[in-house]
């Protein structure tokens, strides 16, 4: 029996549910209760009705799975699947920061730490993070931590002024306007297509900015045959999948290879999520006051999210 067919089983056996991101390889995407964004995760962990959730995924997405369900357990394939993101804004720093701002309230990506999300008012995803800055009064003042990148591009579509934490997403921070040149050089017809984590250079130069499923519903609605794609590889396979007649390159992150491949994210492997079913951990565990608190964001982000039917 291989890995697909025991993780089937075991699933079943144990009424878990798997939710993975774009950026999982592509035989974890196929096994899959739910593959999405950010955005579609944190609602369908929402929604979850089952024993366990196996999240394939990074570190702070299994935690805003456990705060919206904090009775079940919540395994995490790699524990040492963190995010850069995550990790360049600890929490003390981030403490001191806001006391500088102290009439500003905090927007935060959910690229963040429990603790960051404890001192957060609205989270937001890079699927909602426009419409929820767009949702407040002009005249509010407002730190976005921790992506300097996604931040400057709100500040640029909104023409707000929020102050930045400086941190970015070492994936697609190290994306180059000179790669694309190189690419869209060789390939005239394609369309660029990034995500927002992306450097103001990079974004610049593209035809779409989005999150990664609202890059996916572009390649499946758009008429163009060919895209460059400046984000993670993992999201290639859908996008395949849902468009088998078109073609997709991922700009590289060197000159290396022709990935772009995020190394918390694949972490995970099949093997590993065999054994995390199958031995129940290693599990996502938070003290109660802390999931109190950090949810709070959370749900504020979700319920302005169905109010303005982004989900
Ligand atoms: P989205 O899938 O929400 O666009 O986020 C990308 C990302 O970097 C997740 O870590
Ligand atoms: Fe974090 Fe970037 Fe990896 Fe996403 S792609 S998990 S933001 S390091």
């Amino acid at each position: 029996m291989d890995y697909k067919d025991k993780i089937l089983r075991l699933k079943k056996e144990k009424n878990a549910i798997t939710l993975a991101h774009f950026y999982q390889i592509p035989e974890i995407q196929d096994i899959a209760d739910f593959i999405g964004d950010s955005l579609g995760l944190a609602q369908k962990a929402s929604e979850v009705n089952a024993d366990m959730i196996v999240f394939a995924g990074v570190h702070f997405m299994a935690e805003t799975a456990k705060m919206l369900n904090p009775n079940i357990p919540v395994i995490l394939p790699d524990l040492d699947a963190g995010c850069s993101l995550a990790d360049s804004c600890p929490i003390d720093e981030f403490k001191e920061f806001k006391k500088k701002y102290p009439d500003h309230m905090v927007i935060s990506y959910i690229n963040t730490t429990a603790a960051i999300k404890t001192e957060t008012d609205i989270v937001c995803t890079s699927g909602n993070a426009v419409q929820i800055v767009e949702s407040l009064p002009k005249d509010q003042k407002i730190i976005f931590a921790p992506d300097k990148n996604l931040g400057g591009y709100i500040n640029r579509v909104t023409g707000r002024n929020m102050v930045l934490w400086d941190g970015t997403c070492e994936v697609h921070d190290i994306l180059s306007t000179e790669a694309i040149f190189k690419m869209k050089e060789e390939n005239p017809d394609a369309k660029l297509i990034a995500h927002p984590e992306c450097n103001a250079p990079v974004l610049e130069l593209a035809d779409f900015i989005g999150s990664t499923t609202a890059m996916l519903k572009f390649t499946q609605s758009d008429d163009s045959k060919k895209y460059i794609v400046a984000t993670e590889t993992g999201i290639i396979h859908q996008m395949q999948k849902n468009s088998p007649d078109k073609e997709f390159l991922v700009v590289p992150s060197d000159e290396t290879c022709s990935c772009n491949d995020c190394p918390y994210m694949k972490l995970n492997t099949m093997e590993k999520l065999y054994l995390a079913l199958l031995n129940e951990k290693p599990s996502i565990s938070l003290e109660a006051e802390i999931i109190e608190k950090a949810r709070k964001p959370i749900q504020r982000m979700l319920d302005i999210s169905k109010e303005l039917k982004l989900i």
